[in-house]
């Protein structure tokens, strides 16, 4: 058996986790809300730094009532990137100790290919054309030789960094995506906004302004709320739906922290419904990050010798999941 510890800290959320073949051992997280605004990479950073002993210590007391020890882990997985550089700075910090200390193998994941697998082993689906919705990233992609490609992306801003930023103009507090979708169940009025789809891709910025301005011309907040998740969503859908067609694929995977709205699921679920496809979504504490999602690919990598020195560690801030040669599929 292979235990693997695994440590994100990307961006909001420090997670550590021990997971093995069959099953998730132990977690403990410990998320940063920010005061006020949005994230910001250094207190984020700080936040983690403070957290990282409790969060890992604890993890190891917990694992041991499940008659685990830390003399049982096989390797040290850590995002190597792609998020803020100070919050994965200090997060390999901390993974390069503990496999330096626990002499075993180190591991750099790819976050965006994470969110993938996990999805893939907790719902069982094969080969799947991915949605991979969050804060920072909105990607289209599926596995085709060798390397996880990516069919459609935004060309600014992640769909979550567009519902955060419209919550936090309206008032309301980090993070705006589960606030917005509340809001946005009680709106009935759809109110014209930017759907901005270019061949594969898609742009938030047009869309979040206009949001921003239906609701300084006096609409209903509830109705701006609804229109902004209708339009934007059915954007993604679209996109989606093309990329399963052009590839021939009849699955498709639901990942990231946006993929926990409800209404997104079901405009997804429909589309793929329509189109005699399968829908796969992980429960939402595998949608968003998490630390399980990180050992998991670790356990992946460790198998094909995908591991890696200390001095080439480095993190990778703007590191994107087409650049990992994919083994072990
Ligand atoms: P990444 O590094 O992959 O971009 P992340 O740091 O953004 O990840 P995630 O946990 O994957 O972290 O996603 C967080 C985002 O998900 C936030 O923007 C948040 O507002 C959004 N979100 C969470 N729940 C919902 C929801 N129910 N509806 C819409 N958005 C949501
Ligand atoms: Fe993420």
């Amino acid at each position: 058996m292979v235990v693997i510890l695994g440590l994100e800290g990307t961006a909001w959320n420090l997670s550590a986790a021990l997971v093995t073949e069959d099953r998730v051992i132990h977690e403990v997280e410990s998320p940063y809300r920010p005061l006020h605004g949005g994230i910001h990479p250094r207190e984020a950073a700080q936040h983690h730094a403070a957290e990282l002993k409790r969060v890992v210590s604890q993890l190891i007391e917990k694992a041991q009532d499940a008659r685990f020890s830390i003399c049982d882990i096989d390797g040290v997985a850590f995002s190597q990137g792609p998020g803020l550089g100070p919050c994965l700075r200090t997060v390999a910090t901390a993974a390069r100790a503990l496999a330096l200390a626990l002499n075993v193998p180190l591991i750099g994941v790819n976050h965006c290919i994470a969110h993938i697998e996990i999805g893939r082993w907790r719902c069982g689906t094969e080969d799947p054309v991915v949605l991979y919705v969050s804060g920072a990233n909105s990607q289209v992609l599926t596995y085709h030789t060798g390397r996880y490609r990516i069919i459609g992306e935004t060309l600014d801003i992640g769909i979550g960094n567009a519902l955060d930023k419209f919550a936090r103009y309206v008032g309301l507090k980090h993070p705006g995506g589960p606030k917005v979708e509340e809001l946005a169940a009680q709106g009935t009025r759809y109110i014209h906004l930017p759907y901005v789809v270019k061949g594969m891709d898609f742009s938030f910025t047009g869309l979040t302004t206009a949001a921003k301005d239906a609701v300084d011309a006096g609409n209903s907040l509830a109705d701006v709320c609804y229109s902004f998740q209708e339009t934007a969503f059915a954007m993604l859908t679209e996109v989606t739906e093309r990329a399963m067609a052009y590839c021939g694929k009849d699955e498709m995977l639901l990942a990231g922290g946006v993929g926990a709205n409800r209404r997104l699921q079901q405009m997804l679920h429909t589309m793929c419904t329509d189109r005699g496809a399968r829908f796969f979504v992980p429960e939402s504490k595998y949608l968003k990050d998490n630390g399980a999602m990180i050992a998991y690919l670790g356990l992946l990598q460790l198998r094909t010798g995908q591991t890696l020195p200390i001095e080439d560690s480095a993190v990778r801030p703007n590191f994107r999941p087409d650049e990992v040669e994919v083994k072990w599929r």
